[in-house]
């Protein structure tokens, strides 16, 4: 079995990764590598931090790793919060305020386009590949439904007239931008 790092401690990315790519690779968390460091993410676009937090793991351990970025890009806003999604309204990462600072910003203007980006970058014997998943869809109004996490309950996916947090998450799991970034990552894998 080959040992693949995803530089997180998400459960629920870890076991959407898992569910894809076990038994063929088995897939490693941070704290399964007792790896408890605050990985830096420094860069100000979502491959640059994707490739920090997989080349901090790489050169660490000497094990091959891939690491996920992502970021909510409002078109009115030029493309914020984008990369600085988790921190948009301060350090507390704190989605309703994040949420708000987005609704206030925006106002009342009529264009509403948005979009997820989930950037993965993976370090494979020394080789980068990067692999992009993206969603386009509006900022509502206001926050609408209770699933989901971050920005969901503001998103609504384009085709769609619910928010991202109206939806169940096997719903949502299948057209999202983590989703459609690790389908990717998943044949890229599949074909080696
Ligand atoms: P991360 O790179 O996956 O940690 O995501 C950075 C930030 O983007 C999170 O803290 C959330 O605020 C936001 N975010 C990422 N993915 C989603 C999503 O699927 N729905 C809503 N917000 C998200």
């Amino acid at each position: 079995m080959k040992k693949l790092v995803f530089a997180t401690n998400n459960a629920h990315k870890l076991s959407e990764v898992r569910a894809i790519l076990e038994p063929e690779y088995s897939i490693v968390s941070l704290a399964e590598l007792n790896c408890f460091d605050d990985i830096p993410e420094t860069a100000d676009t979502l491959d640059g931090n994707a490739l920090i937090k997989a080349k901090y793991i790489h050169d660490k351990f000497g094990l091959d790793c891939f690491a996920d970025d992502t970021g909510l890009e409002v078109e009115a806003l030029g493309g914020e919060p984008g990369v600085y999604s988790a921190r948009y309204a301060g350090d507390a990462n704190c989605a309703h305020e994040n949420m708000c600072k987005v609704l206030d910003k925006l106002g009342d203007n009529t264009n509403r386009a948005a979009c997820f980006r989930t950037v993965i970058a993976l370090i494979q014997r020394d080789e980068t590949s990067y692999f992009e998943g993206r969603i386009d869809g509006t900022i509502a109004t206001q926050p609408r439904g209770e699933n989901g996490f971050g920005y969901d309950p503001i998103f609504v996916p384009e085709g769609y007239m619910v928010s991202f947090a109206q939806l169940d998450s096997d719903e949502k799991n299948k057209i999202s931008h983590r989703a459609l970034a690790v389908q990717k990552l998943v044949r890229f894998l599949q074909k080696k």
